[in-house]
């Protein structure tokens, strides 16, 4: 039997670089986007031992819950329009917003906690790098009093999908 080959992240520099290279490619035209309303369209454009890519599309409103990537690291860089992206910061124990316009590229590591939504009128487009591929995706809320807070873990699902809906309840933020 073929021993499994040991699951390594390559480099956040050569992550972004690969979520710019691609992103260059759709803006070339090389890849079709679409945009759906009912559910946010994405797809995979490479995978291989080291490396997953993915193009995502976010219509207005659309995004995601908090979530981290399983142990992956990762980047992912805007091809079009503006996102909001919350992270969470373990230090100051608190979510921060933070604006990703056209261009912009964020990397990660492992223990990496955000939440990415389209706020703005127009469609965004985003390319996302995940290394090693993504196996698990893992869900968080933020509870406790205000300096105090903490990340509950609710759910995490194995899964090669990063889009993955959360498969509970989301608690009421009121
Ligand atoms: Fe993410």
């Amino acid at each position: 039997m073929k021993p499994r080959r040991r699951r390594r992240a390559l480099p956040l520099a050569t992550l972004v670089e690969r979520a710019q290279c691609v992103a260059d490619e759709v803006r070339a035209e090389l890849h079709s986007v679409h945009a759906d309303v009912h559910e946010r369209w994405h797809t995979r454009l490479h995978h291989d031992d080291d490396v997953d890519v993915w193009l995502i599309s976010w219509t207005t409103e659309q995004g995601t819950q908090l979530h981290g990537h399983g142990g992956s690291s990762g980047a992912f860089t805007v091809v079009a329009g503006e996102l909001a992206e919350a992270v969470w910061d373990p230090v100051a124990r608190e979510l921060g917003e933070q604006e990703r316009r056209t261009g912009d590229a964020v990397a990660f590591g492992p223990g990496y906690v955000h939440d990415v939504r389209n706020v703005r009128a127009g469609t965004a487009v985003s390319v996302h790098v995940y290394s090693p591929p993504l196996e698990r995706m893992d869900f968080f809320d933020v509870d406790g009093p205000r300096g105090e807070e903490h990340l509950v873990r609710l759910a995490h699902v194995w899964t090669d999908d990063p889009e993955i809906a959360y498969p509970g309840e989301l608690r009421d933020a009121s």
